[in-house]
């Protein structure tokens, strides 16, 4: 890990590996439970390729209309071998991070996502941001539908992603963007699309999303009835 003026350089990604994309599609499903276990520098940054790495020249891991790339990729590291707690912004040139603060600011994004607990207790939370600016200038009136598109493919690589290096992640939607935008620090303009919790998968894994789940809705029905 190099650290420059603020930046830190991702380990290189792996370009091959011993599940098939078949096996990827057909294993990728919404994980909500993950163990306490950290995860690596190099599993984060696999993961931040799949989402937005650069591939030579131009072109990256993504589509993008009219090669705009409007999509940013925001981490949230709580637990994360050799990356000190924070908020990170990726950098696909050079595959760095940036560090926008040492503040851990998972907590934040649970209580924008109204306490889903998943979010909470994950080791790593990225989030898909976009900003409309040059594809809404370019595009017009089909310029916010094209952003929220590519943020649809970006989370679905990391999704395939998760499920190739055996992690536990899905597609966050249900947030407060106001409070996930103050949890970013993050320029009004811009758009929080999925917060992805990710984190390693236990071998009971379904006895765990069932538990994880109870937890949840034990909460909800608490909130709930504390008003009735
Ligand atoms: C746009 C979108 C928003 C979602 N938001 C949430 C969410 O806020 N919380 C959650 O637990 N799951 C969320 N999900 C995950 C869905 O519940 C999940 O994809 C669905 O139940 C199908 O299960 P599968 O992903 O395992 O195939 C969301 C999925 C999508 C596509």
């Amino acid at each position: 890990m190099k650290f420059k003026s603020g930046e830190i350089k991702l380990p290189n990604p792996k370009l091959k590996s011993k599940i098939s994309l078949e096996e990827a599609i057909t294993k990728r499903k919404s994980l909500r439970a993950y163990t306490k276990s950290p995860l690596s520098l190099k599993e984060v940054s696999q993961l931040l390729f799949a989402g937005q790495g650069l591939l030579g020249g131009d072109r990256r891991t993504i589509p993008s209309a009219g090669a705009f790339y409007p999509i940013e990729i925001y981490l949230s590291a709580a637990r994360i071998t050799d990356l000190p707690q924070g908020l990170y912004q990726h950098l696909p040139d050079g595959h760095k991070l940036k560090k926008i603060t040492s503040a851990n600011r998972t907590a934040k994004l649970a209580a924008a996502a109204f306490g889903q607990i998943w979010v909470k207790n994950a080791p790593a939370v990225l989030i898909i941001c976009g900003d409309f600016e040059k594809t809404v200038k370019k595009y017009q009136d089909k310029g916010e539908d094209f952003v929220t598109m590519e943020a649809g493919h970006a989370a679905q690589n990391i999704s395939l992603q998760a499920a190739a290096l055996n992690l536990g992640t899905l597609c966050v939607g249900g947030f407060n963007e106001k409070e996930a935008k103050s949890a970013l620090n993050i320029e009004k303009n811009k758009k929080v699309f999925y917060l992805m919790p990710v984190g390693k998968t236990f071998k009971n894994q379904d006895e765990k999303e069932a538990e994880v789940l109870n937890d949840f809705y034990q909460i909800l029905e608490k909130e709930f009835l504390k008003d009735l």
